[in-house]
């Protein structure tokens, strides 16, 4: 017999059916027994006279929870139910996966346990329904993403993440031994989706794996993570890359909506408010004069950069002025920006760059490129760069490369933004951080 899904039961009312799946919770009564089943799609009472069977009754009554078990039995429509007001009738019962009990952590307990201790057992974490929801999210999220870029004519690229030279600065990189040599983790695909404008190929993007040995233990920070990044041709300035991102985000925004709005209030509290566009947008000369206006002052060893308490005050600013959850900063002084960004020719110390800034958390980075050989040559010694290691890199512009610019996404900040999570461990399937590369 094939196995029917907890969702699709109301379609077989009067039938037998099978269903597999975890055995959540059991009333053992005198005289009847109730189990609360539970697959991806839902949960199901299930019940059974003892009277019927005492020894298959005993057998029920044994079972731990979170077993998974596989239930024969014929659908009945019950208005009194309260699990959408049907049951399964049982007729044959089979433990296809025991759990061994007590379980270390119960998925239907009231209580959650530390975040710590639920990573160590994170595959039972996962069995709770709003984590279950943050992975269909993320699906949603993701499909949505490609749709976009699909209907806009992108190709999708898949870079190498081992690389002989680093692809951003010099910081945060792991090196791996690479048999004779080192070898580094990419970074980021910066240089490859670059290499792709050189090739022609007009608009690109990317989603998979990022590396980052950033020592610091924060809610929004991981060593390895999910990158979204794209690159586009043709160009005039960072401010066509901002379009595009704002109306993509418009849309990735309203799919989930679409798909998941009850669920995300049920489980996260969250009313999804899908941004209008265009988003704020203020130069980082701006945001400094924001900040002094209410007080809040960038602690000094930031030189030029904006701290996460900074964007929280910037956040909340553009929330009483504009009503809006999302904003750009642009415009970042080259000091703190890499040296492949464009520099605004009349005001050289400043980049045609950006930052997008959703709910109080940076969760975008990008900019129109250099692709002029001579100046980008320029600004990489500048910033102290090994022309050798990157001359790879250089050959790019040094044959006809067309203007273009992009940015990177993080998919757990965006997810974490989303959902209004107060840490990133909890937006992704398994957290890598200085000190978590277990399970
Ligand atoms: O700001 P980042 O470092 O920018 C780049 O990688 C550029 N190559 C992007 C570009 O095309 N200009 O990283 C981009 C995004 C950040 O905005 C953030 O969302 C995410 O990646 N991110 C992290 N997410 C989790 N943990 C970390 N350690 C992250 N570092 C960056």
């Amino acid at each position: 017999m094939e196995r029917t899904k907890i969702a699709d039961l109301r379609q077989h009312i009067g039938e037998k059916v099978k269903v597999q799946g975890f055995l959540q919770t059991l009333r053992d009564q005198k005289k009847m027994q109730f189990l609360i089943l539970r697959d991806l799609s839902g949960l199901v009472q299930v019940a059974f006279w003892k009277a019927n069977d005492p020894a298959l009754a005993e057998k029920i009554s044994a079972t731990p929870t979170e077993s998974v078990v596989s239930v024969t039995g014929t659908v009945v429509d019950n208005p009194i139910v309260k699990l959408g007001g049907l049951e399964i009738q049982l007729e044959t019962y089979e433990v296809i996966g025991p759990a061994e009990a007590p379980i270390p952590l119960d998925p239907t307990a009231e209580a959650l346990p530390s975040i710590d201790y639920r990573l160590d057992w994170r595959f039972l974490d996962m069995r709770r329904p709003p984590v279950t929801l943050l992975f269909k999210v993320q699906t949603t999220a993701e499909a949505a993403f490609r749709e976009y870029w699909l209907k806009h004519d992108f190709i999708e690229i898949h870079s190498p993440k081992l690389m002989g030279s680093p692809s951003e600065s010099g910081a945060e990189l792991f090196e791996v031994q690479y048999f004779e040599t080192k070898a580094y983790l990419a970074q980021s695909p910066q240089f490859y989706k670059q290499m792709a404008m050189a090739a022609g190929f007009e608009r690109v993007f990317e989603i998979g794996p990022v590396f980052r040995a950033d020592p610091s233990f924060t809610s929004r920070h991981m060593t390895e993570f999910t990158g979204i990044d794209m690159e586009i041709s043709y160009i005039e300035s960072h401010e066509d890359v901002m379009r595009f991102l704002e109306n993509m985000l418009q849309y990735v925004y309203q799919r989930v909506k679409d798909a998941h709005d009850e669920e995300i209030k049920q489980h996260f509290g969250v009313d999804l408010r899908v941004p209008s566009v265009p988003f704020p947008r203020i130069t980082m000369a701006q945001a400094l004069e924001i900040l002094k206006e209410v007080g809040y002052q960038i602690p000094p060893e930031k030189k030029g950069d904006i701290d996460p308490g900074g964007e929280r005050a910037l956040a909340d600013y553009i929330k009483r002025t504009y009503d809006h959850d999302f904003f750009y900063l642009i415009d970042w002084p080259i000091s703190v920006r890499p040296f492949y960004h464009m520099r605004h020719a009349d005001q050289p110390h400043l980049t045609k760059s950006f930052d997008l800034i959703a709910n109080g958390t940076e969760i975008v980075t990008g900019a129109q490129r250099e692709h002029r050989y001579e100046i980008l040559r320029q600004q990489a010694i500048e910033k102290g760069l090994s022309i050798q290691s990157i001359q790879f890199y250089l050959d790019f512009f040094r044959y006809g490369c067309p203007p273009h610019g992009g940015f990177g996404l993080g998919l757990s900040r965006l997810l974490m933004v989303m959902l209004n999570l107060p840490n990133i461990r909890e937006a992704v399937f398994l957290f890598r951080g200085p000190n978590r590369l277990h399970p």
